[in-house]
Formats: C-alpha cells, sequence, structure tokens
C-alpha cells in the first residue's frame, strides 16, 4: 500500500516567544521538524508532504526540494491543516500518515509499526496512543465499557472524569485515504473555533467504524514540544540517543552528559571523545582517534589516530595521525597530511601541509603550499592579504626550515631545502638550499649544493 506522511508544521508556536517559528527552532543544528521529516521519509519512503503556515517562507527556503508543501493560509485547527493536503494527495496515496512537526523524538521503526497496524485492518484509522500518568497537556483517549475507543477530548473541554484518564493522544495518526477526506469535510467547529484533526475518531465512530489503537512503548519519543523548557528537554534526549548509538558502534564518549554530536556526524571505532566537545554538521571522524577535551569540528574530516585537544577545526581535511592543539584552529580549506604536528595557537586557512610539517607554536599559514617535513618556527606568518585585498600565494618546499618569527609577504616561495632566519622578512623567492636572514631577507649563503651542481662550481 502507498502512504503518504502529512506533516503539520504551519502553527504559530505562540509559547515559544519567539521571532523564529517553532518548527524552525534548532535542536542539534537542526530545525526540529527536520527530525520528523527523517522519520515520516524513513518510515514510508515517500516524500513528506508538509503544511506550512507561520514562517512558511523559512520552511520553504530550508527543506525545497526535499518535501512537498502545501499552504494553510489560516490555522483553524489541526483537521484544517490536513485537509489543505487534499487537492495534493486525493487519489495518490491508499494511506495518509499525519504527524505533528513538533515531535522531533519520533521513531521512523514506530511509525512503521503504525502503518503496519493500519495495512491489516479495515477500520478506517488508527492512531498511536500513550499512557502515563504525566499528561503534559494532551488530548485524553475516551473508550467505552468494551474498551473501543469513542473519542479523543483535549484537555481545555475535558469533563473532571476525563482528565483523569492516563491514555493520552501524542497525534500520530494513520488514515485510509479514501475515508480521511471526506471525514475531515464533516469535521464540526470546537468551542475554540477550531477544526480539530482529534474529532475524525468521534466522526469514524459516528459511521460505525472501529478506530485501532497501538500503544507507544517509549515516552521519551512522545516528548511534543510546546514551550522552550520542552525544547531543552528534547534536546537533552536527542543527544543522549545520538551518543548513545556511538557508543554502541564502539566509540568511547567519556562524558554523553558534555558530549554534542550532531545527527548527521560519523565516527569510527575505538576514537575516544574527551567532555566538551561539539561535533558539527557532515563531520567524519575515523578510527582510534582521540578528540578533546574542549575541541569544536564543524564539517570537517579525519582520518584515523587523530588526535585534537581543545582545539577548533572548520571546513578542512586532516588525513591519518595528525596532532592537534592545544588551540590549534583550522580554517576552511586547511588540509594536513599524514602526521603533521600543529601546537598551541597555530592557525591554517586555505592551506596544504605536507606529510610531517611540524609547526609548533604561534604561527598563521593561509594560502600555503607548504611541503613534506618542512618545520615552520614559532611566531612565522603568511602575509597574505595585498592592499588590493586579494589573497597571494605562499610556497615552501619540502625540507625548509622557517626560522622562528619570519615574515612571508606573499606571493613568495622558498626553495625546498632552503632556511630563514629568525626575524626574517621574506619579500624575495628563496633559492632553494639557501639561507636567507635580515629585513627584508637576502640570500647570504647555500647550505648545500643543488641537484645537478657539484661543489666546486659555487666558486
Ligand atoms: C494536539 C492535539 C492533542 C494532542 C497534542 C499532542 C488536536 C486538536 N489536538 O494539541 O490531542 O494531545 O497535539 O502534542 O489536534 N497546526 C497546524 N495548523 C493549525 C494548527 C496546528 O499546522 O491550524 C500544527 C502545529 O504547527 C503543530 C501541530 O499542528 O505542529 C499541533 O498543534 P498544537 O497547537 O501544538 O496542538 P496541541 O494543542 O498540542
Ligand atoms: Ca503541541
Amino acid at each position: 500500500m502507498r502512504t503518504t506522511p502529512v506533516i503539520l508544521a504551519a502553527g504559530q508556536g505562540t509559547r515559544m516567544k519567539s521571532a523564529l517559528p517553532k518548527q524552525m527552532h534548532p535542536i542539534l543544528g537542526k530545525p526540529l521538524t527536520w527530525y520528523g521529516v527523517q522519520a515520516a521519509r524513513q518510515a514510508t519512503e515517500t516524500q513528506p508532504v508538509v503544511v506550512v503556515g507561520h514562517g512558511a517562507e523559512q520552511m520553504r527556503q530550508y527543506f525545497a526540494g526535499e518535501v512537498q508543501f502545501v499552504e494553510q493560509e489560516q490555522q483553524l485547527g489541526t483537521g484544517h491543516a490536513v485537509l489543505q493536503a487534499e487537492r495534493a494527495l486525493r487519489g495518490q496515496t491508499d494511506l495518509v500518515l499525519v504527524t505533528y512537526a513538533d515531535m522531533p523524538l519520533l521513531r521512523g521503526d514506530t511509525l512503521r509499526a503504525l502503518v503496519k497496524a493500519q495495512e491489516r485492518h479495515t477500520g478506517p484509522m488508527t492512531m498511536l496512543t500513550l499512557v502515563t500518568d504525566d499528561p503534559r497537556g494532551f488530548g485524553r483517549i475516551v473508550r467505552d465499557v468494551q474498551g473501543r475507543v469513542q473519542a479523543i477530548v483535549e484537555e481545555k473541554q475535558a469533563t473532571p472524569e476525563q482528565l483523569a484518564l492516563r491514555e493520552l493522544n501524542p497525534g500520530v495518526y494513520c488514515f485510509r485515504s479514501d475515508w480521511l477526506w471526506d471525514a475531515l469535510h464533516r469535521i464540526p467547529l470546537s468551542s475554540k473555533g477550531e477544526y480539530y484533526l482529534t474529532d475524525t475518531v468521534a466522526l469514524a465512530v459516528g459511521d460505525g467504524l472501529q478506530v485501532e489503537t497501538i500503544q507507544a512503548e517509549d515516552v521519551e519519543e512522545m516528548i511534543g514540544i510546546n514551550t522552550r523548557v520542552h525544547l531543552a528537554e528534547a534536546a537533552a534526549a536527542m543527544r543522549a540517543r545520538i551518543n548513545e548509538q556511538w557508543m554502541l558502534e564502539g566509540v568511547t564518549i567519556v562524558d554523553p552528559a558534555t558530549t554534542y554530536v550532531e545527527p548527521e556526524v560519523v565516527i569510527g571505532r575505538d576514537t575516544v571523545i574527551w567532555p566538551n566537545t561539539y561535533l558539527h554538521e557532515k563531520t567524519v571522524i575515523g578510527e582510534a582517534c582521540v578528540i578533546g577535551p574542549n575541541t569544536i569540528i564543524r564539517s570537517s574530516r579525519l582520518g584515523n589516530r587523530v588526535q585534537a585537544l581543545a582545539s577548533v577545526i572548520e571546513s578542512a581535511l586532516l588525513e591519518d595521525d595528525v596532532n592537534l592543539g592545544p588551540y590549534a584552529h583550522l580554517r576552511k580549506g586547511a588540509h594536513l597530511a599524514q602526521g603533521v604536528h600543529l601546537g598551541n595557537f597555530g592557525e591554517v586557512k586555505n592551506s596544504y601541509l605536507g606529510p610531517g610539517v611540524k609547526m609548533g607554536h604561534f604561527a598563521y599559514l593561509g594560502d600555503a603550499q607548504i611541503g613534506a617535513n618542512v618545520n615552520i618556527g614559532a611566531g612565522t606568518i603568511t602575509c597574505n592579504f595585498g592592499m588590493d585585498g586579494k589573497k597571494r600565494p605562499t610556497e615552501i618546499g619540502e625540507g625548509a626550515f622557517i626560522g622562528s618569527d619570519t615574515m612571508l609577504v606573499a606571493p613568495v616561495k622558498v626553495g625546498a631545502g632552503a632556511a630563514t632566519g629568525s626575524g626574517a622578512v621574506v619579500t624575495k623567492d628563496v633559492p632553494p638550499n639557501s639561507l636567507a636572514v635580515g629585513v627584508p631577507a637576502r640570500v647570504i649563503r647555500k647550505l648545500k649544493p643543488e641537484s645537478g651542481e657539484t661543489s666546486h662550481s659555487k666558486g
């Protein structure tokens, strides 16, 4: 059977007290609706329809190409919201899976179980229910003496006996679509002036049809976000879930409570993550790495056995056995080849550092190509920013030794095997195997003959 998810996300989220629409509030770097979209897609393998209204522009921008949008111009209730998908879906799908955008912890597996339950029987709908002592403002499920579902009563409209009911409506339903659309047109206006999706239950019962339920096993999955208190609660639960998944995959997380791993990150086995570490966006970390404490990594790729202590790594590529920190800063386009060591207060941007490069202390390399085994002395800087606002390149050949406090005024090349003296201001290219010193730097002697040169030709 073909099942199409419909996610309701048009509400304002008044209780968030925010200029940002509720469904765009982030949890681990993703708007909270993102999680529901993933789960719905995973469960049905069909592109979800998202009903937007408040903050529609931001939603359309963020999810462009990923979901189909329908607009609910006036927020006249959850039943009215689903009705907006009629034009797109009538005759196009056998089942309609409805979820609310404010339930980021809902799992794809739970949605799939709900769809399977609806596929197995002939009734018009199956809904998830939740039994718990904390009613959280949820609608109550009313059953008759035989235990058959009769209605869902909203908390605001419930009688004291109904308020005492502990079977709740988390707001997840699967409908037979040939019944759904007409039923939505029949929903009566509530005393609050809204068309409640929950009233489809009483309509089905009125049609002499049976409403099926399956009980949710994990209460935490049903956390719906109405306030920023719920947002923090859901974020903590999501964080714990992601961390647990990686621990079960063989990653050591020393303190899960202070480790923030976003949902698209990948981490290899036997990597150890120390506290207060943040792994953002599509970061990939290899095996047997040691990350943190106090490390932030964004959109970067790390090989195996990389160590990064108290460092910030953004849009960078680190090959195996790179060792960073404390207090290294890698920026966009930094590429560190195998075995590079970057010590305290080293900054690298848009540069390649060849295998075995050592840059121990207080240095900046931008727009540079550094050959293998080069030693970058403390305080070395590429002065790569021209008066015209353009960046200029620096090239340093294999095995060169850059003395402490060297200023490399780009564009400039230092040849392989060359050296600069402490405090050199290099404004002209330094030939291979030569020593240049001073301000501006000049070559004072050859360090060794160049290949092809015989020693007596030096004169
Ligand atoms: C709803 C349910 C309640 C359930 C609770 C679970 C109804 C009438 N009530 O109440 O039984 O226990 O969820 O969290 O359905 N939305 C729209 N358009 C609208 C109104 C809402 O798209 O016109 C969207 C909202 O953006 C939100 C979702 O529907 O994502 C639920 O709306 P909300 O106002 O949070 O419903 P609750 O009062 O929580
Ligand atoms: Ca809600």
